[in-house]
């Protein structure tokens, strides 16, 4: 009965340090963990290798169905396989987020996620990073929570990610990015960006990981 395995969400815009949060409180948990961002990149990445137009609504629901999304938990960094290829960091460049937010926009593309998205709750328990997991994937979850930052904050976080890893990119440029994606994400008719009613929020403005992990643990007793 997966009803009954806890799930926690954790859902906010981008660069508010859902993906680095939820990883370090499902290591804590020893719970499982979904980020339901990367099926959404993965299919993004997918549309690209076959050139698809990112107008073309039927072409990226086709796609959608078409493409296989793997997970390999076994080595230190989560690695994703889409149609059998490791395309871990090819889907956290901006082009593949973008391509996410526009694709994440289409109705039965959400539709057809929804399923491999819920797969993922499985003892002992789930910790399901997005947008949408507390208000539509998993509304009953035991415990919601809604990050935010100031966009400024998020695009500086960004910005020392990408720059770590070598890729060359501008503050500014990067900004504008999350203004739009969170604007894109925020007012798409299904699913916006949103916090479920009974979702706790915490800003991590100036907060550090291990604070915000800890605030989000301090829940789970008190709502179990
Ligand atoms: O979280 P991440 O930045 O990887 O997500 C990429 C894009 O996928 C988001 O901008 C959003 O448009 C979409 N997405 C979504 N619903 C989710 C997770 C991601 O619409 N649950």
């Amino acid at each position: 009965m997966t009803a009954t395995v806890p799930v926690l969400t954790i859902d906010g815009p981008s660069g508010s340090g859902k993906g680095t949060i939820s990883r370090a409180v499902a290591q804590r948990l020893g719970w499982h963990y979904l980020d339901s961002g990367a099926l959404y990149r993965a299919v993004g990445v997918a549309a690209g290798w076959a050139d698809l137009d990112l107008d073309d609504a039927g072409a990226l629901v086709r796609c959608t169905f078409d493409t296989t999304i793997g997970f390999d938990e076994s080595g230190d960094e989560l690695r994703v396989l889409v149609n059998g290829h490791d395309a871990t960091d090819e889907l956290r460049t901006e082009t593949a987020g973008a391509a996410a937010s526009a694709i994440a926009a289409i109705p039965e593309v959400r539709a057809a996620l929804k399923d491999r998205q819920r797969a993922f709750r499985v003892e002992p328990g789930l910790v399901a990073d997005g947008r949408d997991m507390g208000t539509v994937i998993f509304p009953d979850a035991g415990w919601k929570v809604f990050l935010t930052a100031s966009a400024e904050e998020r695009a500086d976080r960004r910005y020392k990610q990408l720059k770590n890893k070598g890729v060359s990119v501008t503050m500014d440029g990067l900004l504008r990015e999350i203004l739009a994606r969170d604007a894109r994400d925020a007012n798409r008719s299904v699913a916006p960006l949103r916090p479920a009613e009974d979702a706790v929020r915490i800003d991590t403005t100036g907060l550090g990981i291990d604070a915000v992990v800890e605030r989000v643990l301090a829940l789970l007793p008190a709502r179990g």
